[in-house]
């Protein structure tokens, strides 16, 4: 993982009203394919905002992060609502903690970014897919680093030509891209818009 320390953010993640509208946009956007899938897996989930909005859609979900610390506040969340169709796993790097486990579909939101390695990320997703399940992946366009600000070391957003070319060779098919929500952020003093697509693609 990069060096952004996302267990010193998780206690106060949710308190931030701009995150919970872009997953509700993104929730949106997933349950307008239609999709009713048994078993799901959302990939970087954070406090897991993004399938509390979802909810309800798949019968039982599996929430992965690298964060004890939003792992922690998910799994408080997850208590408190009674979510037993809800379960929160501390995953290491290599998600070796998934190994063998299958779902119909994955999701994931602002995390790819994150990630070094996508072509053995799209692989680790093609691997715990069922054979026709959907992959669903939001993130930024392409941007010119103002999205972070210096430091940071993560990916400046994608290129869809590149990022299909990457998904198709990891063995997706399908891949559909449309424009879900923008985030809108102070650079040098003035508001810029850095709009998030949903990738769509099967396996
Ligand atoms: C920008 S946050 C987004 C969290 C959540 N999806 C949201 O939108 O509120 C990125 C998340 O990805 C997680 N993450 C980073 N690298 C990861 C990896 N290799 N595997 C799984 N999760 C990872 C971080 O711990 C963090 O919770």
């Amino acid at each position: 993982m990069m060096t952004d320390n996302f267990d010193k953010k998780a206690d106060g993640w949710d308190e931030n009203p701009e995150r919970h509208k872009r997953a509700s946009d993104v929730a949106s956007a997933i349950k307008a394919s239609g999709l009713k899938p048994v078993s799901a897996l959302e990939f970087g989930c954070g406090t897991g905002l993004l399938t509390f909005a979802l909810r309800p859609f798949a019968d039982r979900t599996v929430l992965a992060d690298t964060s004890s610390g939003m792992i922690d506040v998910l799994t408080k969340k997850i208590n408190a609502a009674g979510a037993s169709d809800l379960s929160a796993r501390l995953i290491s790097e290599g998600a070796d903690e998934l190994a063998g486990e299958t779902f119909d579909t994955i999701y994931s939101l602002m995390t790819l970014h994150h990630i070094n390695d996508i072509p053995g990320i799209l692989s680790l997703f093609n691997e715990h897919l069922t054979p026709g399940g959907t992959l669903f992946i939001c993130d930024l366009e392409e941007e010119d680093g103002s999205f972070h600000g210096g430091g940071f070391s993560g990916h400046c957003g994608f290129n869809r030509a590149s990022l299909t070319a990457q998904l198709n060779a990891a063995g997706f098919t399908s891949v559909a891209f449309e424009v879900c929500h923008t985030i809108i952020n102070e650079v040098d003093e003035h508001p810029t818009s850095f709009p998030l697509f949903l990738a769509t693609a099967k396996r």
